[in-house]
């Protein structure tokens, strides 16, 4: 199960990834989770990423693959994975086809989410991320049982200092930009599906099984 989640801010890619690798038993290996530990850890890389991320533009491609690079060699990435938010541009895409190389990894699945723009803003205004266990929830649509408090670890919610109106909008931008070129390159080589991403998220989830099978 070597699996990338290609979407929009917001299409439900977390959501859906985090759902399907539990019932899979793979990692969910998220790059914005990833840049977000390293931005509160006060790392190089997250001093670098910060104004970048918080912008609403893209960490650049060096930096990216270097993190993946690393993340894949992992032990438990060995039978599987589930990438969110990587590959994002087609230097990234390149690079990546010769890592799984690299590493013996067999073929890719791709599913790219679609979600009208103001869904997906809707969405992103109202979400509320925990910072310890990257748990997502949405003020009406997933809501947590008490406000403001992470179901899972208790930990307070927080919203996405790249969750404003402002920088979702150059989100989407970047993400028609610099990502559909991406969608463009797995389409040719016929190993992407397209998921409606749009309706409830269990009815989401059907959809990508779905597509997987
Ligand atoms: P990243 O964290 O990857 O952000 P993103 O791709 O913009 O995606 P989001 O996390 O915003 O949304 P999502 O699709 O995961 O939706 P979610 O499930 O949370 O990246 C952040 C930044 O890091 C980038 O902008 C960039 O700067 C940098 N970065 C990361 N990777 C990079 C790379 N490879 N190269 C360069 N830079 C990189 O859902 C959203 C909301 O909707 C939630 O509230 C959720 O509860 C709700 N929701 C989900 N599904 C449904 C549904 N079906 N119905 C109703 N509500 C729903």
């Amino acid at each position: 199960m070597n699996i990338v989640f290609i979407g929009p801010p917001g299409s439900g890619k977390g959501t859906q990834a985090k759902r399907l690798a539990d019932s899979n038993h793979v990692p969910h290996i998220s790059t914005g989770d990833i840049l977000r530990e390293a931005v509160r850890n006060t790392t190089e890389l997250g001093k670098q990423a910060e104004p970048i991320m918080a912008s609403g533009g893209l960490v650049p491609d060096d930096l990216m693959i270097g993190i993946i690079h690393e993340r894949l060699q992992q032990a438990d990435a060995a039978s599987g994975f589930i990438l969110d938010g990587f590959p994002r541009t087609v230097v990234q895409a390149e690079k990546l086809e010769k890592v799984l190389v690299g590493n013996g990894h067999g073929d890719l699945q791709v599913l790219h989410f679609l979600v009208p723009d103001e869904i997906i803003v809707r969405r992103i205004v109202s979400r509320r991320s925990c910072p310890s266990c990257n748990a997502i929830y949405h003020l009406e649509n997933a809501p947590s049982k008490v406000e403001g408090v992470c179901d899972r670890c208790g930990s307070a919610l927080v919203a996405r200092t790249d969750d404003t109106e402002e920088a979702v909008r150059k989100r989407l931008d970047a993400f028609r930009k610099q990502t559909l070129p991406v969608v463009d390159f797995y389409r040719q080589k016929q190993s992407l599906k397209d998921v409606d991403g749009n309706g409830p998220v269990d009815q989401v989830f059907e959809r990508i099984e779905k597509s997987l099978s």
